[in-house]
């Protein structure tokens, strides 16, 4: 059975157990050094760029290989969309070139699902605008689990620019979901009182946000995304909101920091916390793969019998 993964919104605690169970396992065995058998049928998986990214494409990329389905990459530079295609009728030609599963990185927010309902097969959201960024979730999930044991009971901070993140979207659904208390954390131009909708309480004021934080993560200002002042200043913002050892004073002093990069030190985080021991970055960049060899396999149906 076919299945899209395009938000963490709408999926249920049991899929999202289960993908992390899965990935854990394609850990384990890629860490052994034994890499699942590859698929009795041929997969290809086409890889659709039309935003910047390091490493959520390179990491479907890595886990495409590890599974041995075979990436098709595509960006919107390069292609007939620069020549005036839409993205529709370029969805309807991906289909017809008989691609098995599409993976969509798109600066509109909703993107993912129209793209799903063209392609009208398994299809993973990679980042839609301002929406949801469900792989990315579940990579930081797997990250908390691993480095914490835990994820119920947990309080989870999320610091920075909210308003323009999927990431934070993603995550605050991911967390409370699985029993950890969520807060949105930076100046409320920045989080909106629409945060509401979601699962989290909020704060503007970082100390009060970050005390007795177990997981801190922090965002980049998105300034891509930004359609009006939201910033008196860099400077000030550094001030108010940077993650730094003084301001972790306050959070649990096992606290973890995590981003989902790209970093800009100095700014969010300041470089004795990126480069420091409570720093899981890296980890989230590695899981990255794992948690999309997972998603790759769950929405294929490629993983029954297997975790
Ligand atoms: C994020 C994204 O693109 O949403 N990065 C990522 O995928 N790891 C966050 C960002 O761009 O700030």
């Amino acid at each position: 059975m076919n299945r899209n993964l395009l938000a963490m919104r709408h999926l249920d605690v049991d899929d999202i157990q289960y993908l992390l169970a899965m990935a854990q396992m394609h850990k384990d065995n890629v860490e052994a050094g034994d890499y699942p058998a590859p698929p009795s049928v041929r997969r290809s998986v086409g890889l659709l760029f039309f935003e910047n990214s390091t490493r959520t494409r390179v990491s479907f990329e890595k886990a495409c290989h590890y599974l041995g389905y075979q990436p098709v990459n595509f960006s919107g530079d390069g292609s007939s969309m620069s020549k005036g295609e839409t993205l529709r009728d370029t969805i309807f030609t991906l289909k017809h070139e008989r691609l098995d599963a599409l993976v969509m990185r798109h600066r509109s927010s909703g993107a993912a699902n129209l793209a799903a309902e063209y392609f009208g097969g398994p299809t993973v959201n990679a980042g839609d605008g301002q929406h949801e960024h469900p792989t990315q979730a579940l990579s930081d999930a797997l990250t908390v689990l691993s480095r914490k044991g835990q994820i119920e009971g947990l309080n989870v901070a999320i610091v920075g620019d909210i308003l323009h993140s999927r990431v934070a979207r993603s995550d605050a659904w991911i967390f409370s979901k699985l029993g950890a208390h969520v807060r949105f954390v930076g100046p409320n131009t920045l989080v909106p009182s629409v945060m509401s909708g979601l699962p989290g309480s909020v704060h503007y004021d970082l100390k009060e946000g970050l005390d007795g934080a177990d997981v801190v993560i922090c965002l980049r200002l998105q300034r891509e995304r930004m359609k009006g002042p939201h910033l008196s200043s860099s400077r000030e913002y550094t001030k108010l909101y940077q993650v730094n050892r003084a301001a972790l004073r306050v959070a649990n002093p096992e606290a973890i920091v995590m981003h989902p990069g790209p970093m800009n030190r100095g700014v969010e985080l300041d470089d004795a916390t990126a480069d420091g021991p409570q720093c899981a970055v890296l980890e989230q960049v590695t899981n990255g793969i794992f948690v999309r060899m997972a998603a790759l396999q769950w929405a294929l149906g490629d993983d029954r019998g297997d975790a």
